[in-house]
């Protein structure tokens, strides 16, 4: 079944220069990019899109980190892409994520309160819809 999701390029991603890189790997493994956008993220839109994570002890860390330079907003296309992407992201802690994905590959641990992990990807369908509707209206 087609799906969408939405990932990011977080800031430390486009601070980097690896948005190139990223949307290489999701285009080599076969997903269509639907749309794409650099924003400046808003607080509002980071509360919204972050809500799960309210409270927890990471939440204000990650939001400043998330407004402290552009992200790069994408919709991905294909079948299974929700859980595609975020095989090719890895896992959270890019010190540790598998080596062959982008966090494993290209991420690593700089010592902050943050993981800057340099890639957001949907967790379901729900939510998928849900962030689409933050970044793209
Ligand atoms: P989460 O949704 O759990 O991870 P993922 O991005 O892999 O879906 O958390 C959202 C972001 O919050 C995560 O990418 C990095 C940050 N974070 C931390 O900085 N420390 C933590 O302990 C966790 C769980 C997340
Ligand atoms: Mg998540």
């Amino acid at each position: 079944m087609t799906e969408r999701t939405l990932i990011l390029v977080k800031p430390d991603g486009v601070e980097r220069g690896l948005t190139g890189e990223i949307l290489r790997r999701v285009e080599a493994k076969g997903y269509r990019i639907a749309a794409l956008q650099q924003f400046s993220a808003t607080t509002e839109q980071l509360a919204q899109h972050y809500a799960e994570h309210e409270g927890k002890p990471f939440y204000q860390p990650l939001v400043d980190f998330m407004l402290s330079g552009p992200v790069v907003a994408a919709v991905l296309e294909g079948e299974r892409v929700i859980e595609g992407f975020r095989s090719l992201a890895g896992t959270t802690e890019p010190t540790t994520a598998a080596p062959g994905t982008i966090r494993g590959d290209l991420g690593r641990d700089w010592g902050e309160k943050v993981q800057k992990n340099l890639v957001h990807g949907s967790d379901s369908v729900e939510s998928a819809e849900r962030e689409i509707g933050i970044w793209f209206g």
